[in-house]
């Protein structure tokens, strides 16, 4: 039986679609069999980030409306065979039955060791399918103001909703600010999220340069890819301290 497991912020904007699609690629090299979902129904982009634009032929909303078997919707990633993936539809603008999207995912689970759902930004009901289909939630903020404070909202709404484990993993971290005083250091956003920290993500130009070329971070001496790897290995349970990298 698998982990559902959804992405979710508050804030837009802030990586819970690249953290998903290179989490889903971490786990999946690590050999475990991967679903990722695109939740942000009517804007997706999960697709694009994990270069699966057009591979499938329908979405998640045929396949929740009954339109389609679930096999026609997936798209099975060009490298690693094990990560598959079900695209958000372009233009849906209507409500999702929460108890279809939930009874989806534990069906999932039954054939996937992680099904994994980026959730769209907001505490709509967008999120709230989320983290009402979900076993375990993520939630993503970068160290900016804004941004902490949203995290916080939905790790409470999260709470008020369910008693699911939930933690934090901070995006765009920018090492030399932090040390500066120009935005608030990882102790800071933990107190205020009040979440256990699940990892760093560095800000790098290479994830946006990634994902404007469609396909997942190159892995070769990245510390970004390695802080997604260490994510995944947190995830599987392993005790894996901050990389050398973030105490320097
Ligand atoms: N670690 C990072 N370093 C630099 N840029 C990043 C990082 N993570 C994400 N980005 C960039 O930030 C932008 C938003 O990322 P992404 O789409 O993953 O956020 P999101 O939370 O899913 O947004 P939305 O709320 O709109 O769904 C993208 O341009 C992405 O490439
Ligand atoms: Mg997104």
């Amino acid at each position: 039986m698998g982990t559902v497991i959804s992405i979710v912020s508050g804030k837009g904007g802030v990586g819970k679609t690249t953290l998903c699609a290179n989490l889903a690629f971490a786990l999946a090299l690590e050999g475990r069999s991967v679903i990722a979902l695109d939740g942000d129904l009517g804007l997706r982009n999960l697709d694009i980030l994990l270069g699966l634009e057009s591979k499938a032929p329908f979405d998640l909303i045929d396949v929740l409306e009954d339109r389609c078997p679930v096999s026609k919707a997936i798209a099975v990633h060009d490298t690693l065979p094990n990560l598959h993936m079900i695209p958000g539809s372009e233009d849906y603008t209507a409500s999702v039955d929460k108890r279809a999207m939930r009874r989806l995912c534990r069906w999932l689970a039954d054939h996937y060791e992680y099904v994994l759902i980026d959730a769209p930004a907001g505490v709509g009901e967008g999120f709230r399918n989320a983290v009402f289909s979900a076993q375990r939630c993520i939630v993503v903020s970068t160290p900016d103001l804004t941004s902490v404070r949203d995290a916080g909202r939905t790790a409470s709404i999260i709470t008020g909703m369910c008693s699911i484990p939930t933690e934090l993993v901070i995006n765009k971290v920018r090492k030399q600010m932090m040390k500066k005083g120009y935005m608030r250091n990882v102790d800071q956003v933990m107190d205020s999220v009040s979440l256990p920290l699940l990892g760093l993500v560095p800000h790098d130009d290479e994830v946006v340069i990634s994902a404007n070329r469609g396909g997942i971070l190159p892995q070769e001496k990245s510390h970004t890819a390695a802080a997604f790897k260490n994510i995944a290995a947190r995830l599987e349970g392993e005790d894996i301290p901050l990389a050398a990298f973030w105490r320097k």
